[in-house]
């Protein structure tokens, strides 16, 4: 499919990812829906970008017809049938749970245009776990934002053996819309690129932290302060879930069965005490104040 075919996106989860891709692409003009099953979520959703869009206004860095028009291109669903229907590009947002998303994979083929290329945000899954759920699997790919997706440029996108060389080429083309800077993967890995970078960083810090080397915060401030890294891991992982980094380690030790591949100590706490970071007042940090 041509990039310029694409008028409807799909978003399915509204959480910390799926809301803010939602906003990028109705910020970009497209038409989007943004599907969640949970209704709490929706409600957030629904006010963070009543606060985002005059917040951008009153900056300056916003007119207030393109936040009109940004408005006015998303609507939030709970139902996926009715939120599918015209979808030209699906962009799939949901928890990290293979599962799950093969499930939501599963609906969406069901009920999105034949044409509609369906990616998912996954930081992790390659697509072909999902593609082979489908009857489409030329038209899956991985297309991974990184958080926060309102500010962050780089988008990966991932060319599975079974993603068409079109697929690929459109939902890099997308991405550019979306004002991102996109990188292709010719080939199917784990973690991707960046994430397998940060995951050795998070590891030895989480190591560092366990062993009693040194407190979180000097260990984010080693980081920022002498590789120039924006934030910490600690900052990084309270900001991007810690019941992810839960779920993603444990994803991996069920693949490999090596204990080392198993969640460290504290991340395991931090999972079971439900210390998950921003969105739960409280991980590495506490955020009373909501700052
Ligand atoms: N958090 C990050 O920093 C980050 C960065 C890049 C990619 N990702 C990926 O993005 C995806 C979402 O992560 P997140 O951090 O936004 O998670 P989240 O937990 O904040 O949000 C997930 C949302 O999915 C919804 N959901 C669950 N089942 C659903 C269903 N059947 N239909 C519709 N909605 C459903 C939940 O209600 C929730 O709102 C994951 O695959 C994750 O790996 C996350």
């Amino acid at each position: 499919m041509d990039v310029n075919q694409i008028k409807r996106i799909l978003v399915v989860g509204a959480g910390n990812m799926g809301h803010q891709i939602s906003l990028a692409c109705a910020l970009a003009g497209f038409k989007t829906n943004c599907c969640d099953s949970s209704k709490t979520q929706l409600k957030k959703a629904e006010a963070f970008v009543q606060s985002y869009l005059p917040g951008r206004v009153a900056k300056g860095k916003l007119t207030e017809e393109a936040a009109k028009a940004a408005a006015k291109n998303l609507r939030f669903y709970s139902n996926l049938e009715e939120a599918a229907a015209e979808a030209d590009f699906v962009i799939e947002a949901v928890t990290e749970k293979l599962d799950l998303k093969r499930e939501v994979f599963k609906q969406l083929d069901r009920l999105c245009p034949k044409h509609a290329i369906l990616a998912t945000n996954s930081s992790f899954f390659v697509s072909s776990l999902l593609a082979r759920v489908t009857e489409r699997p030329g038209q899956v790919c991985n297309m991974h934002f990184f958080n926060p997706a309102l500010v962050m440029k780089c988008v990966e996108v991932v060319q599975g053996p079974h993603t068409s060389a079109e697929t690929a080429a459109a939902a890099m083309a997308l991405a550019k819309k979306l004002g991102k800077v996109p990188v292709l993967l010719h080939k199917e890995i784990y973690g991707f690129l960046v994430n397998r970078i940060l995951a050795r960083i998070t590891e030895e810090a989480l190591f560092l932290l366990d062993t009693g080397v040194a407190s979180a915060e000097d260990i984010d401030s080693a980081v920022v302060n002498a590789l120039g890294h924006p934030m910490g891991p600690f900052r990084l992982m309270d900001l991007t879930g810690i019941d992810l980094s839960y779920h993603i380690s444990m994803e991996r030790y069920r693949r490999t069965g090596d204990p080392k591949d198993k969640p460290s100590p504290t991340v395991v706490e931090k999972y079971v005490k439900g210390e998950w970071g921003r969105k739960t007042g409280r991980g590495f940090y506490r955020y009373d104040d909501d700052k």
